[in-house]
């Protein structure tokens, strides 16, 4: 049992009409949380860890994790990097044994993006690692990085034919009307464009900002070729609110084994609710 890449799971999942959640992950429990999870309903998952978590835990930590884990659970584990915008960053993980990366270089202007996804899926695919990248931007906070609505803006479907095609990416994340956090209001999500994408572009769609989309909205864009779904804050925010009412409730309590346990069974009902919405039951 090893850590593999998303190439071929997303790709199924595209043909099949499902999708692989992608839980936004930042220490050994929350990965044991979705690992239980992922095992019992013999799920995929990503474990996917921003530039901020690989702080709180080093990469080569973080992967020894995954693969006793993988192990333990006898599934393979990804382990993904969410939104990293170095190139000597990506190589440094992927050297160390990550297998699936995402190249955020959504900010910069379409050609200087096109150059360094390039960059970065030629130094990746020789390691078997498959590359996810931006084009378009979200709004919302991740991790220390926030867009705010003026800057965000959507996927133009003929840019994201020639950015496919120049660069050579093995899924493309798409701005489409969601944000990464919780929303205000219900997000408006611009289906026609994405139908248009996925008729133009057949690599897996990824949908970040998952948290909070309506469950229609989030199965209708699984059917217009999304095949990988993000979620973060709703995970965060189950497991902290958790953790809050036990302390209310046990306010001399200190052990983390029982503090952390409900934190974890919090977020677990949340990862089985995804795993339900993106029908990856049963796909390992
Ligand atoms: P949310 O925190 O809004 O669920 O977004 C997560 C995400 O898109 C990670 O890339």
């Amino acid at each position: 049992m090893s850590i593999i890449s998303t190439k071929y799971l997303l790709q199924r999942a595209r043909q099949q009409g499902w999708a692989v959640p992608a839980f936004n992950i930042h220490n050994a429990e929350t990965i044991q949380a979705v690992l239980e999870v992922c095992a019992e309903r013999q799920s995929p998952a990503i474990l996917a860890g921003t530039p901020g978590t690989y702080k709180h835990i080093a990469c080569e930590e973080m992967l020894a994790l995954c693969r006793a884990y993988s192990k333990s659970y006898n599934m393979p584990t990804i382990l993904h990097l969410d939104h990293h915008e170095q190139f000597d960053d990506i190589v440094h993980k992927v050297n160390a044994g990550v297998r699936s990366a995402m190249i955020d270089a959504s900010h910069f202007p379409f050609e200087q993006n096109v150059d360094l996804v390039r960059q970065v899926v030629n130094f990746c695919h020789r390691a078997d690692c498959s590359v996810e990248a931006e084009l378009g931007q979200l709004g919302g906070q991740e991790d220390d990085k926030n867009v705010d609505a003026q800057n965000a803006f959507l996927t133009d479907p003929q840019q994201a034919v020639e950015f496919v095609h120049r660069t050579g990416i093995d899924s493309l994340a798409v701005a489409i009307g969601t944000a990464h956090g919780m929303y205000t209001q219900p997000p408006k999500i611009d289906f026609d464009r994405l139908s248009v994408i996925g008729k133009l572009v057949d690599i897996p769609l990824v949908l970040h900002g998952g948290s909070g989309v309506p469950n229609d909205d989030v199965t209708h864009a699984i059917r217009l070729g999304v095949a990988k779904v993000n979620v973060g804050t709703e995970l965060k925010i189950a497991f902290a609110n958790a953790v809050k009412a036990y302390f209310a409730e046990n306010p001399n309590a200190n052990d983390p084994r029982f503090y952390m346990r409900t934190g974890m069974d919090a977020m677990k009902q949340v990862v089985h609710e995804k795993i339900t919405l993106c029908g990856s039951e049963g796909r390992l």
